[in-house]
């Protein structure tokens, strides 16, 4: 089959074997040229392990410090005449090279809000590993069937309180127009705080604690995202925020259990990057666009990769402890977040238009990472040339 990219709106709806396999590799070369991370994790769960910050988390873990990993995600396999999502590509691309390395790297493709595979988590930890001394949280869904209730809860990514209306970008198309969004309804509010919220990062680790599957001093980390005020009404302030401050609710309460043992779980403060999750919110991507170009051009750029390479590297391991911020959480932000960097996006928002889409931001550049994350746009890769796309879960 040969495979081109078929982007629909925010989504890409192929996705590409060889490519996707070649920038996993691209990733675990970044992290091999890096020096070693000492006295890193050995034994990891990554529970969002096959694309964006979790995928980069297992690299990081895998090849920085020789761990065995354990990976957990929701990804589609190819069916007739249909590609995989490229999450279950990269998966296999990264079990390949890690088993290539003599690394133990085991695969668990299914719901994780769900008992059954936390079950399934517990007996696979018992079997081969037999605890694990660092659980990644780097879920991002768009639903939850609650384990116990059966409500089917929904994310949304609204304002709270009054309408937003901001200027955003159609990243396909290269329109920059104005979206209103309406505020959520409470009921869409508490939705996302359950999707996205820490309840299920709780039960994780309680299943995982009691069934003796967590190494003393064993750490835990999950992701979040603040940014600058001009996205705060529909990130930080709206719904996703609302999840984002129950999830660092959900650390501080991890964090009290974990520390008995000497261990501990926090919240990381990432960069916004572009990933499948985070083109889906309205004016986030014009933000990356603009954020891209001035970061670039300051040297200061960093993808997932580089993110959590420095998180593990200089803020969890290495002799290191968090630099917390004021309210416990580690920054690994602090590039995007410079004064600098900030007022030279914040000088650039209100001049960009479609005419000077181009010159202004780095939207090239958004498109280009964004057809990676579906292996598009690989050297190497021939992309006229068939492949093919059934590949089994290793
Ligand atoms: P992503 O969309 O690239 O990855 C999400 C992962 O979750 C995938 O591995 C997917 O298979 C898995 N997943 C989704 N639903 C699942 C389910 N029901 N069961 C098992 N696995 C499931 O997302 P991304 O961007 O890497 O986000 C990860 C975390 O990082 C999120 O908490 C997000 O808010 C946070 N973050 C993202 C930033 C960004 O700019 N992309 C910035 C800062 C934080």
């Amino acid at each position: 089959m040969i495979i081109k990219p078929k982007v629909r709106g925010f989504i890409c709806v192929t996705a590409h074997p060889e490519g996707c396999a070649a920038h996993v590799q691209q990733w675990i070369d970044y992290v091999k040229s890096q020096p070693g991370i000492q006295g890193g994790p050995k034994k990891v769960l990554v529970l969002g392990s096959s694309t964006g910050y979790g995928l980069a988390s297992r690299i990081t873990a895998a090849f920085g410090s020789g761990a065995a990993t354990l990976g957990v995600f929701f990804e589609r396999p190819s069916d007739e005449g249909r590609p995989a999502t490229p999450g279950w590509y990269n998966t296999i691309g990264f079990t390949r090279a890690a088993r290539a390395a003599g690394l133990y790297a085991k695969n668990i493709m299914g719901d994780a809000f769900t008992a059954d595979i936390k079950q399934q988590v517990i007996a696979a930890i018992k079997a081969d590993l037999g605890q694990v001394d660092l659980v990644v949280y780097s879920l991002a869904a768009p639903r939850r069937t609650h384990p116990k209730t059966g409500a089917v809860h929904k994310s949304c990514l609204k304002p709270i309180g009054a309408p937003y209306t901001n200027k955003t970008v159609d990243t396909d198309k290269g329109i920059v127009s104005e979206v209103t969004i309406d505020p959520a309804s409470q009921e869409e509010i508490d939705d996302t705080v359950a999707v996205m919220g820490g309840e299920d990062w709780e039960l994780w680790m309680e299943a995982l604690a009691g069934a003796g599957v967590l190494a003393p001093g064993a750490q835990s980390v999950a992701y979040s995202y603040i940014g600058p005020e001009v996205t705060w009404a529909v990130y930080k302030n709206g719904t996703i925020g609302m999840a984002k401050n129950d999830l660092e609710r959900a650390a501080r309460a991890i964090d009290a259990k974990l520390r008995t043992t000497g261990g501990r779980a926090f919240i990381s403060v990432n960069k916004a990057l572009v990933t499948q999750a985070s083109s889906a919110i309205p004016v986030v991507p014009l933000y990356i666009s603009i954020l891209y170009k001035i970061m670039k051009e300051a040297g200061t750029h960093e993808g997932c990769i580089e993110q959590m390479h420095r998180l593990f590297a200089t803020q969890m391991y290495n002799g290191h402890s968090p630099q917390f911020d004021e309210i416990g959480r580690a920054r690994v932000d602090d590039l995007e977040m410079r004064p600098e960097i900030q007022a030279a996006v914040a000088a650039i928002w209100p001049k960009v238009t479609t005419d000077n889409l181009a010159e202004l931001t780095d939207i090239a550049g958004y498109r280009e990472e964004f057809l990676k994350l579906f292996g598009f746009g690989l050297a190497g890769i021939d992309y006229d040339a068939p492949t093919e796309p059934h590949l089994p879960m290793e």
